[in-house]
């Protein structure tokens, strides 16, 4: 099928986006609602959740908010059962949430830790599983996860093990679940971004000590703007990718080749 044929194109399709009230997630919503998706933008921050599908709505798309914390099982099921009732199907689940905190290993709390891979690894594990009996009965269906390039490096100069960690524990699931559900017509594939311009890197971003290392060690001299990511996540969404799965795609101007 050539590109031409609307194989980019998700009309009449639905899509999850975790983490969709700000940052990446932001950008994933409107690219799939650009595409024809109706959009669930869900977040444990409600009100950004609220303000970007009512940005979406008024630009015409199909979408609603859900307020949803990755960390609780229920909470999971509750937003692809609302999902369900409210469009009838969902054909792309976007687990975009994750947190990070910058504390020497030495130092770090039990709580901090545990933190981090509640929210960036099982909260993955959580909303694939909620998903995945829908999918399996459609046989149909795509899952992104959004991984990092600190799941294939370490970077530095922050300390952030538990994130780096997590993140290398995102790619090892979506490759194990794309095995088990190849079957199912059901593909599981992550986009593992470098650094980008959201509010998780505000503060190191102010930091010359960070930034510097940060800059200095990306080929392409800069740090990525989120809109640069919504491409790819179209292409793992929609038809285009269909012989795609187990991929985990580095987008990060070239950190990872030094
Ligand atoms: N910004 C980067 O440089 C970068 C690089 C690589 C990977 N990532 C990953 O991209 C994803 C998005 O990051 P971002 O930069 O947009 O960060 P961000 O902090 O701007 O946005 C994260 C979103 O996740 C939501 N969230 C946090 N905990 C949640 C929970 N328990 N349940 C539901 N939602 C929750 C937040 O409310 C927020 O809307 C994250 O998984 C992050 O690890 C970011």
């Amino acid at each position: 099928m050539l590109a031409g044929n609307g194989v980019f194109r998700l009309d009449g399709r639905v899509a999850i986006v975790t983490g969709g009230g700000r940052g990446l997630g932001e950008v994933f919503c409107r690219t799939f609602a650009d595409a024809g998706a109706a959009v669930v933008v869900a977040d444990v921050l409600l009100a950004n959740a609220e303000r970007v599908a009512d940005s979406l709505v008024s630009g015409g798309a199909r979408a609603v908010p859900v307020h949803l914390d990755v960390r609780s099982t229920a909470s999971a099921n509750a937003m692809v059962a609302r999902t369900i009732a409210e469009f009838g199907q969902v054909d792309v689940l976007m687990n975009n949430a994750g947190i990070v905190i910058n504390t020497p290993a030495e130092e770090m709390t039990d709580a901090q830790w545990e933190d981090v891979l509640a929210v960036d690894l099982t909260g993955v594990f959580k909303c694939c599983r909620a998903v995945a009996p829908h999918m399996i009965a459609r046989k149909r269906g795509s899952i992104i996860n959004i991984g990092s390039m600190s799941g294939v490096v370490s970077n530095h100069p922050q300390p952030q093990c538990s994130y780096n960690a997590a993140k290398a524990g995102v790619i090892m699931l979506s490759k194990s679940l794309a095995g088990e559900w190849a079957q199912y017509g059901i593909r599981v594939n992550t986009i593992s971004p470098g650094y980008m311009e959201t509010e998780m890197t505000l503060r190191g971003r102010q930091n010359p000590r960070e930034n510097d290392v940060w800059i200095e060690n990306t080929p392409m001299k800069r740090c990525g703007r989120p809109e640069e990511l919504g491409p790819l996540a179209l292409y793992l969404a929609s038809d285009a990718s269909s012989f795609m799965t187990g991929a985990n795609i580095l987008i990060d101007g070239g950190y990872t080749i030094w």
